[in-house]
């Protein structure tokens, strides 16, 4: 017999970290200004935030938010299922519902929460979940809770998809296939367009999770349906307003039928206390801005292209992604902490992505961009970004085709490999991002 705690005294990854002098976790913000934090006394530009439209610091967010204090006090103290349901919880469902083009919505107290209750909940004995080798951890947790079975599949391949289909559809019963919109490491779109032709085929659900793309695709940020110009295709959206709208929360939205279903059945809505007036305020205010104020998310766009222009000609590998989440593909998960210290000791504060989050010896400087960033601190940063890139040996060196070709392997990153003195890789990976644009 062993002492349940051994586990505890034996788990030393992270104390090598910090005895290498490198970890780069749980790192106090005494303040955020704008798109900058100050951390250990000094400023430093944000670029690992998902405060995407940058509504954190929005005057009519921060006084809607105290407005709800106002009215309904500090906490709800109970789960909506019974004292906690708020009328400012069935306002903000009304309006979501209406903004993401579903019949109905239904907020929790956080997206992770939404995720393991909505799946667990649905997928029963006897039923599938499809699941993309990429999905966000809350997505795996309501698959291990789910009494069904999961099958999971090469990371947005629809041939992938495909083929684990055709090899076990008939074993099951209901079955449902589900995606990130936006993957939160790569920062890729999911292929909605294939994703939901094969689910017909198949008769399949589908379910999306929109945590990056609320706020960030489609035309005024409705998602990755409005990005594809194709409501409808999935049957259940899942969201969170911890990112774009400026708060903590999250929501599941579909038919009715459906929506009141996991409304009465799914565990982590009925028995966990409500989401908080204050943070049901501020996102109310975060909808209206978006319908109201399209700059932002113009400003997120031109401030994305412009960083991912700069970051792919010095020769980074950004795993071709197409939205404000661009990841730099650095291998060694020790290398990206001490890559992601000098940044912070240059005043830059970004985020390492290490196993298991990504597949071993693909460690990634995950950096994410916001409407707010002033362009003379996107401009250090990239100034720093390029020195460091230098130093590290990631960029201007034969190691671009050795992470070139990781990408292939682990992200499905197809790559045309240029001239080996040529700065830039053409990518021909994710057409179908291009072409949805085109079609819209
Ligand atoms: C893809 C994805 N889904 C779900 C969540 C969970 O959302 P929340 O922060 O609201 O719990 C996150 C947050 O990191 C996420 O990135």
């Amino acid at each position: 017999m062993m002492d349940l705690f051994a586990k505890c005294s034996a788990y030393d990854e992270a104390k090598k970290i910090k005895a290498a002098g490198l970890y780069p976790f749980f790192r106090p913000i005494q303040s955020t200004v704008g798109s900058s934090v100050v951390s250990h006394g000094k400023r430093r530009v944000m670029i690992g935030s998902n405060n995407y439209l940058g509504l954190t610091h929005h005057p009519r967010v921060q006084e809607a938010s105290k407005r709800a204090i106002d009215i309904f006090g500090t906490g709800c103290t109970g789960s909506r299922f019974l004292n906690g349901n708020l009328a400012l919880h069935e306002e903000l469902e009304a309006e979501l519902a209406k903004f993401v083009g579903k019949e109905s919505a239904l907020v929790f107290s956080t997206g992770f929460l939404a995720n393991q209750g909505s799946i667990s909940c649905l997928v029963g004995r006897g039923d599938v979940i499809y699941c993309d080798r990429e999905n966000h951890a809350s997505i795996i947790e309501g698959t291990r809770v789910a009494i069904g079975d999961t099958v999971k599949y090469r990371h947005n391949d629809m041939a992938d998809l495909e083929r684990v289909l055709k090899q076990t559809r008939q074993d099951y019963d209901g079955a449902l296939i589900i995606a990130d919109g936006v993957f939160s490491m790569s920062g890729d779109i999911l292929n909605l367009p294939e994703l939901a032709q094969l689910a017909k085929q198949y008769n399949c659900r589908v379910y999306v999770d929109d945590a990056h793309a609320l706020g960030v695709l489609g035309p005024r940020g409705e998602g990755t349906e409005a990005h594809f110009n194709r409501m409808g295709a999935a049957d259940l959206v899942m969201g969170t307003f911890s990112k774009s709208f400026a708060s903590i929360g999250g929501y599941i939205a579909g038919e009715k039928e459906v929506v009141d279903f996991i409304r009465h059945k799914a565990r982590p809505f009925m028995f966990s206390a409500a989401m908080p007036p204050a943070a049901v305020g501020a996102v109310l205010e975060c909808l209206k801005i978006v319908q109201e104020e399209p700059e932002h998310l113009q400003n997120l766009r031109s401030n994305a292209q412009k960083m991912r222009e700069g970051l792919e000609s010095m020769g980074y590998n950004t795993l071709n992604s197409r939205t404000p989440i661009i990841p730099l593909l650095i291998g060694d998960d020790y290398q990206a902490y001490g890559f992601v210290s000098k940044l912070y000791e240059h005043g830059v504060f970004a985020t390492p992505v290490a196993r298991p989050a990504v597949p071993e010896g693909c460690a990634l400087i995950r950096t994410s961009y916001m409407a707010t960033h002033e362009e003379a601190d996107l401009n250090y940063a990239l100034e720093v970004l390029e020195k460091l890139g230098k130093e590290f040996g990631i960029i201007g060196t034969e190691r671009q085709h050795e992470l070139a070709e990781l990408a292939r392997v682990h992200f499905g990153v197809k790559t045309v490999s240029l001239p080996r003195d040529s700065k830039k890789e053409k990518v021909v990976q994710n057409e179908y991002a291009a072409v949805s644009a085109e079609a819209r």
